[in-house]
């Protein structure tokens, strides 16, 4: 394949929607430079972020619909207002498709304990990001057809064929003609992004995988964001045919090892510093609190190295101190540390902001990537992995310094490759997918 190579796809336009366990996204390129993926920006507080956690609000009568970290902000007011009630708030809910019997009519449950029909649920979260895209090109003035534009659509390679047809009618569902959709793998998306990385874009400034060659296996790992044991398939072992003209996974694995479990590491610190009673009241009293401290942290954890010393501190909202002080019956949150015989040495709390020496926090990701390590060492074990040299790391976790050199570290004698965006990779791989199809060969299951 020559650097110059065109896109294959007749429409103007390939936009590829990723809807995660945690976090979701759309890319879109056009025709005539669909090396250049853009993705959107999506503002939280002070920053911005290419994707946005996959929540959803709807009002019971679908007047307000949104998503992301517009439906978590809006949630927690609705909540402190005591308005809840008449609003769906769901989050987490793509872990329901995994089940066997998966079909148009099972639920999925709000945070309040009410359900909804799955297929409405994620037609909802199509629609919004499908029309987001919309906007978005309608403010770049640039005037394009529904006709005009190809769709993909990324599924967790684990998913049966029902799951499947379920995410197809959903996206039918949400105004996508059946004809202009393409559902793609996951792994096969991140697949062919680390392969045509190079050839879309010269100047990659991180190590690329290229096009493979025959009989080539090499293991994808997808460091996303798995919420249970019985959570999404994540490391796939990938291997061209030997004319070139297919791509198998011969192996798709799981674990609750992404990004999510180094929060639930977070929350359990913080839990044994203030107690359950504190972290549940305040999460009942104060959500836009609860949601700021989450935010800090999820901001301080994608900063995390392996060798800076120093400090790493979160602000904590103030109604969370005095809930705390209340509760434990003390004028001075100091205290509540001080007393903590678990915790006293391990953080400080200075100038609204607790603080923890760089070791300490980094020990949040330790027990993440001791299973990420150690799973993907059984895996070179098993028959499958034993001719496994190359190890393509992608997901928002792989982003992550401390994972990435943990890796490294640990697997030596492999070739381990980070892609440049490597968070992104499912997305723009499902834009590069829909403007070569026709000339790249598409990955199916063994
Ligand atoms: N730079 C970063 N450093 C550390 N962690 C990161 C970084 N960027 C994203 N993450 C983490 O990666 C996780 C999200 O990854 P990703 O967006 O690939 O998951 P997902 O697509 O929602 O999950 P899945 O593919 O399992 O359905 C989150 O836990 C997030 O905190
Ligand atoms: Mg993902």
């Amino acid at each position: 394949m020559d650097s110059n190579i065109s896109s294959k796809c007749s429409k103007l336009v390939v936009a590829a929607i990723d809807i995660g366990t945690a976090y979701s996204g759309y890319a879109f390129s056009f025709q005539s430079t669909w090396n250049k993926v853009m993705t959107p920006f999506w503002q939280v507080r002070q920053s911005i972020t290419n994707k946005t956690p996959t929540c959803l609000l709807l009002r019971k009568d679908y007047s307000v619909v949104l998503f992301g970290y517009e439906a978590e902000d809006e949630y927690s007011y609705i909540k402190e207002d005591n308005k809840h009630e008449d609003y769906y708030f769901f989050q987490g809910f793509k872990v329901i498709l995994h089940e066997e019997s998966v079909n148009r009519h099972m639920l999925c449950q709000a945070h309040d304990g009410r359900s909804l029909e799955a297929s409405v649920v994620f037609m909802h979260c199509i629609r919004y990001l499908k029309s987001h895209f919309y906007a978005k090109l309608q403010t770049a003035c640039i005037d394009i057809k529904d006709d005009d534009i190809q769709y993909v659509l990324t599924v967790p390679a684990t998913w049966g064929d029902k799951a499947k047809v379920f995410m197809r009618e959903a996206a039918i569902e949400a105004g996508i003609k059946n004809e202009h959709l393409i559902i793609a793998l996951e792994p096969e998306a991140a697949s062919i992004y680390c392969q045509y990385l190079h050839i879309a874009k010269e100047d990659t400034s991180s190590a690329v995988l290229g096009v493979v060659k025959p009989g080539t296996k090499f293991m994808v790992v997808d460091l996303g964001t798995p919420l249970s044991s019985s959570d999404t398939a994540h490391i796939t072992v990938h291997q061209k045919s030997a004319d070139s003209n297919s791509e198998k996974i011969l192996m798709a694995s799981w674990g609750p090892w992404g990004g999510k479990s180094v929060n639930d590491m977070f929350m359990t610190f913080l839990t044994e510093l203030v107690g359950e009673r504190v972290i549940k009241d305040f999460k009942e009293e104060c959500m836009e609190g609860y949601l700021d401290m989450t935010r800090y942290f999820e901001a301080k954890k994608r900063k995390a190295n392996s060798y800076r010393d120093g400090s790493t501190s979160i602000p904590i909202p103030m109604p969370f101190i005095h809930l705390c002080e209340k509760l434990h019956n003390v004028i001075d949150f100091r205290e509540v540390i001080d007393k903590n015989e678990l915790h006293r040495n391990n953080v400080k709390y200075t100038a609204g902001k607790l603080k923890w020496e760089n070791k300490y926090f980094r020990g949040f990701f330790k027990k993440t990537i001791d299973s990420i390590v150690k799973h993907i060492d059984e895996l070179f074990e098993e028959d499958v992995g034993r001719d496994v040299d190359i190890i393509v790391m992608v997901g928002g976790l792989s982003e992550c310094h401390l994972v990435q050199d943990a890796i490294k570290k640990n697997f030596e004698q492999k070739t381990v490759i980070v892609p440049e965006e490597a968070g992104l990779a499912v997305v723009k791989g499902a834009v590069y997918l829909g403007h070569l199809s026709d000339d790249i060969p598409r990955t199916t299951l063994s």
